[in-house]
């Protein structure tokens, strides 16, 4: 009884009798450990792993219109806990997730009006923290202006970093380069560091809903601080009281592949809205797509149109006989002719051109068990789509319809809001704009493939139906991309973009030449990389993107295209160095077999790689798609081979990749 009552008053104690000026808490099993406190009027934060400081002490806080600068008198430490749970994802990497994390909640006391009572709420994983701001103190239906972000970084020892300058305007379609993360003038996130002292760090945000993006800005010594994308009125966010913010991540791991297998930025989003997903399946699909970008076809009306009836059943007729899901279909409706990028208010997304014929195409496809990915391109004419996009989305559901890959190919800071305002691609105006494409679209059992989209943050989780992104540059670029995408690409992307979430890559360029002669106006890798992606690059609809012909005459490779699937069971990064090489496996959901994609740089590269993952006791077939003699991404990208040989789990496999080469393996289970 007495200790009841003690319970019960402990519970009750005035925050302020519990006032402290240092609040500490450590991850699960003891590896992280994150210090809250105030000093010199500051909120600060530290962050260490084991006996080395990752963050020196870093501030905390925002800023509000018509209010000074916070100072921080005290901290309380409201709430502290641990929770250790497993959730399933409907579709993903990875069926079943692990949250195993501790809590703390602090509540700064600032000396103004909004900062008055600040919780900061830190969560700690073993494999990195987030943590995030709720501003309870702000009257409720107060509606207030984020004019700072007083967030920062401080990184304690020497980093190297692979980055490109934020508020570009290609968004995130860049090349990386790595420096020294002092030479870091402002980066998007996710930005991911490697340090003198064996640690890998990965910065960016989780559920980032309703609140701008956030890039980080350096300064020249070692601190990155929070820098949140305007509005065109330099306002940073327009929010009501009280509110919380996305929550902040930092991954911290001793390899590049801990951050890559990391699962924190789901964990930080709430679970699914969505009662029954059961209508979004993950699959491949082709495309009238590449035809376009190679100007074999257009996407404009005219003599070569590529969305015309006749074209689109002959890639439904392809997808079905080789077990393809879908076909996109970009340039079906009115609007694209002339300057489309330029006059994206013209595009309707319900009318067809004359010679696409909607119905029928949709209706041959149903007896071949093949549905076509429909396409909305805004070339960033927000308001011109939102009132059109119910609508839209309805005649693709009534259609049968049911993934939608978006466009806002547009330049970043040009895209126009409803007053005509020039917004950035991913501030709180198109954040907002893409979670509302994304909830009509569920409404009518619609998934979303966004290109040119705002990075993701987790929020698949909420909304397992926005299912993919493009955010990085693409295998579009290997079109007409000055230069197209260096080897090394595909070696940084799966630990920097894709620390986000699944990428719409479009792999699967047979054709890698594609009648260019230099090889930095065509697709710079080899066949058996262009295979690899497929399990290297996650996403739960993959495009084979090539032409059907280029398919047809290509059969030995094309075969592990088909057979890949895009939903796991378990994925697992077993090797890697960022822009060197990356060897990954994933297991089929509810499959035995296991599928292995490893890529390497302009370096070739002979990796002794043990078969552990597999199951003990069972024989594997591994068939085996690996660069063949010669092979090399400059002067003979398709040299390649196909074999196949028995394999235990107590084996090992050399991988052996060409300059700009690849291996994609199935693992068959025989017994
Ligand atoms: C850019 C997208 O990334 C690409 O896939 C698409 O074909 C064009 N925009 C046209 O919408
Ligand atoms: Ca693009």
């Amino acid at each position: 009884m007495i200790l009841r009552i003690l319970a019960l008053l402990a519970a009750f104690v005035p925050a302020a009798a519990l006032a402290a000026e240092r609040e500490c808490a450590q991850s699960p099993g003891k590896v992280i450990e994150v210090c809250v406190f105030v000093e010199g009027g500051q909120a600060l934060y530290e962050v260490r792993r084991g006996s080395v400081t990752v963050l020196a002490p870093s501030a905390l806080g925002l800023g509000f219109a018509g209010e000074p600068d916070a100072r921080y008198s005290a901290l309380t430490a409201a709430r502290r806990g641990a929770s250790d749970t497993s959730w399933e994802q409907p579709w993903g990497e990875q069926r079943i997730v692990r949250d195993n994390h501790s809590e703390l909640t602090v509540t700064l006391t600032g000396d103004t009006p909004f900062n008055k009572a600040v919780n900061v709420t830190f969560r700690l994983f073993d494999d990195g923290i987030g943590f995030r701001y709720g501003y309870g103190a702000i009257p409720a239906g107060r509606a207030v202006s984020v004019t700072a972000d007083r967030t920062q970084f401080r990184l304690a020892g020497a980093y190297q970093a692979w980055w490109y300058e934020g508020l570009g305007q290609e968004r995130d379609e860049y090349l990386y380069k790595q420096t020294d993360a002092r030479r870091i003038t402002l980066a998007e996130t996710p930005l991911t560091l490697k340090g003198a002292n064996g640690l890998y760090l990965s910065f960016h945000e989780a559920a980032l809903v309703d609140f701008p993006s956030m890039l980080l800005a350096g300064d020249g010594a070692g601190t990155l601080s929070a820098r949140l994308m305007p509005w065109p009125d330099g306002v940073l966010a327009r929010k009501t009281g009280p509110f919380t913010t996305p929550w902040r991540t930092v991954l911290i791991g001793d390899s590049a592949g801990a951050l890559a297998d990391s699962r924190i930025t789901l964990n930080l989003n709430e679970p699914s809205k969505i009662a029954d997903i059961s209508w979004f399946k993950p699959g491949k699909y082709v495309g009238v797509w590449w035809e376009m970008h190679l100007n074999k076809s257009t996407w404009g009306s005219g003599p070569t149109h590529g969305a015309n009836t006749a074209n689109v059943k002959h890639y439904i007729d392809f997808a079905a006989k080789y077990g393809f899901d879908g076909v996109l279909v970009e340039g079906w409706n009115q609007g694209w002719d002339g300057e489309w990028i330029a006059n994206g208010e013209k595009f309707s997304f319900t009318k067809s051109y004359p010679d696409f014929d909607l119905p029928a195409i949709t209706a041959y496809g149903k007896t071949k068990g093949v549905k076509l990915i429909g396409h909305h391109e805004t070339a960033g004419a927000v308001p011109n789509y939102e009132a059109q996009l119910d609508d839209a989305m309805k005649l693709y559901e009534d259609a049968g319809v049911s993934t939608v890959k978006t466009g806002y190919v547009r330049h970043s800071g040009t895209i126009t809001d409803q007053d005509g305002g020039n917004e950035w691609f991913a501030g709180q105006y198109m954040v907002r704009h893409h979670l509302k494409v994304v909830e009509t679209a569920a409404a009518h059992h619609i998934a979303i493939d966004a290109h040119e989209p705002v990075k993701d943050t987790g929020l698949r989780r909420t909304w397992p139906n926005m299912v993919s992104r493009e955010g990085a540059r693409g295998q579009e670029f290997n079109a007409w991309g000055v230069p197209t995408n260096p080897p090394e690409h595909v070696t940084i992307l799966p630990f920097t973009r894709m620390l986000a979430g699944p990428m719409d890559y479009t792999p699967g360029i047979f054709d890698i030449v594609h009648g260019k002669d230099e090889v930095t106006k065509r697709v710079q890798s080899t066949l058996a990389t262009q295979l690899a992606l497929y399990v290297v690059i996650y996403s739960p609809v993959h495009m084979a993107a090539d032409l059907p012909e280029n398919y047809e005459a290509r059969q030995d490779a094309f075969q592990f295209i088909r057979d890949v699937p895009t939903d796991w069971e378990t994925s697992k990064t077993l090797a890697g160095e960022i822009g060197d090489y990356v060897v990954v496996v994933r297991q089929p959901r509810g499959g035995k077999d296991w599928f292995l994609g490893a890529v390497t740089d302009e370096t070739a590269r002979k990796l002794a790689q043990p078969l552990s993952f597999l199951t003990p006791g069972k024989r594997y077939e591994a068939q085996i798609y690996r660069d063949g003699p010669g092979a090399d991404y400059r002067n003979d990208p398709l040299a390649f081979q196909a074999t196949r040989q028995q394999v235990t789990s107590k084996d090992s496999l050399t991988l052996d990749m060409a300059p700009g080469g690849g291996t994609a393996i199935r693992f068959r289970i025989v017994d």
